[in-house]
């Protein structure tokens, strides 16, 4: 049994603590409203540990054996810094905060800083699976301080959920690459729900079907590689009916998505170590362009719709059908390749020492991504395959397979308006990334034309030169 303190039991930490206690460990509760740990406390009477209600951080921290180890479940941001700023005068040498929300990892590398400046310990860790898997086991992603992970593993582990026995949690690395890490995967998972609102986008645009008929689509395709939580969970949603209209309740959710900020920083970090991350971006500026319903409503009037049915152009429903799985599987993996390129060039460029196989592992149960994928993907880094994706047997030849229907379907979606953006990035990457000759050349002879930036010639590589147009008069 371990004893933690947890600081927030809104949502996620209400949960994640009755976790903890059902799995044998005491837990010390602190809010700023007495009343809703007292409420945890309360629901979790029943549980194997006990879950302590204390009226102040002082109570909280004497509550605690020595070192302390607490958990912050507060919104990221400035709440988070407050709680922090509470704790550092009140703790001692080799406590440890630890702070599991979705906090930008620069941030969480000042307060590693920061707090071990103080002589403490911090850790940054991402949790993923959303109030449910809090409560029955989320994936853990930690970075931080090494020492004080192996302090607090053992109940973390307990908590976190098991794929086949494992525990889907780890350590990754020092600073921010906990949270850097779960950043990713919320870029993936904005990636992964795109491609789903474009293949649903096209079934009932392109193909006249409702709701009932799309959710068949969706349960069906959990039969196959695309096998996921997202899957299954957009089988659900398209299914349910709606209790006051008794009308399909996708149909009448506003079109307007919204986004707390993880995908965006997972694409400006992509931007920033130069790795590819196009389809993260297109499910980015999705979101982006969706919020402006009153704009979209405007262009709309002005220009007409964009979607068009698109009759037999992908042959009979169910050719369509299989034609939309097959893309999607292709922009699957093109969407994994990237993210896990992001990891490695962070890994690379911040000395992390990332180790994929074992982010791929804590991502196979307990988080929004979990899929069967998942668990081929660490089979591959796990057997010592190339950290590109695309180039191990299994992904390359489904890639192969699959990327012929990509091709019709983005090709034929284009054609009749659909809106596909994410599926025709990952299109247009894979088109680029398989290509020896690329048109770069171009861009390095207007680059040393206008600002003599020189380039290397094929025939003389490694010097830098410029182009006859500089012995010119021009
Ligand atoms: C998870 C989710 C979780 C949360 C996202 C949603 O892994 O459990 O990703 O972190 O649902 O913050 O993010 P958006 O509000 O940006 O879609």
């Amino acid at each position: 049994m371990t004893h933690l303190g947890l600081i927030g039991v809104g949502v996620m930490g209400a949960s994640f603590a009755q976790n903890l206690a059902e799995n044998g460990h005491a837990v010390s509760l602190l809010d700023r409203d007495i009343s809703k740990a007292q409420a945890v406390a309360d629901a979790g009477a029943d549980l194997a540990g006990d879950l302590i209600v204390c009226e102040d951080a002082q109570a909280l921290i004497n509550s605690l054996p020595q070192p302390r180890s607490i958990l912050v479940l507060v919104p990221a941001g400035g709440p988070l810094d407050t709680v922090i700023d509470m704790l550092i005068p009140l703790l001692s040498q080799g406590d440890l905060i630890a702070d599991l929300g979705n906090s930008n990892y620069l941030k969480t590398q000042e307060r590693v800083a920061r707090v071990e400046a103080a002589g403490l310990q911090f850790l940054g860790m991402g949790i993923s699976g959303g109030a449910k898997g809090a409560r029955i086991g989320p994936s853990i992603m930690a970075g931080g301080s090494k020492d004080s992970w192996a302090r607090v593993q053992g109940p973390l582990r307990d908590a976190s959920a098991k794929f086949e026995g494992e525990a889907c949690c780890n350590w990754f690395g020092p600073g921010g690459s906990g949270h850097f890490i779960k950043m990713i995967h919320n870029g993936i998972e904005y990636a992964d729900m795109q491609q789903i609102a474009e293949t649903y986008g096209i079934m009932r645009d392109g193909l006249g079907m409702d709701a009932t008929e799309i959710a068949a689509v969706f349960k069906s395709w959990m039969k196959g590689p695309l096998n996921s939580y997202l899957i299954e969970i957009a089988a659900e949603v398209a299914a349910a009916i709606d209790p006051k209209t008794s009308q399909p309740i996708l149909d009448l959710i506003l079109d307007k998505a919204g986004q707390k900020g993880t995908g965006r920083w997972s694409v400006i970090e992509a931007l920033h170590l130069g790795a590819p991350a196009s389809l993260m971006m297109a499910a980015v500026e999705a979101r982006n362009i969706s919020a402006n319903k009153e704009g979209r409503t405007e262009m709309q009037a002005a220009f007409g719709a964009s979607p068009v049915a698109m009759g037999a152009a992908l042959g009979s429903r169910q050719e369509a059908i299989d034609i939309l799985e097959n893309a999607m599987i292709a922009a699957k993996v093109c969407a994994y390749v990237q993210g896990f390129e992001v990891l490695k060039r962070a890994s690379d460029a911040f000395s992390w020492d990332l180790d994929l196989a074992a982010i791929a592992r804590v991502w196979r149960a307990g988080c929004i991504i979990r899929s069967v994928f998942l668990d081929e993907i660490s089979g591959v880094f796990d057997a010592g395959g190339h950290s590109n994706l695309a180039l191990a047997p299994i992904f390359r030849d489904r890639l192969m397979a699959t990327t012929p229907d990509l091709q019709r379907l983005v090709g034929a979606g284009v054609m009749h308006g659909q809106q596909v953006p994410a599926l025709f990035a990952a299109l247009g990457y894979h088109n680029m990334r398989r290509t020896g000759n690329s048109t770069a050349n171009m861009i390095q002879g207007l680059r040393d034309y206008f600002g003599a930036h020189t380039f290397e010639r094929i025939d003389d590589l490694g010097q830098a030169v410029n182009g006859p147009w500089h012995n010119t008069s021009k």
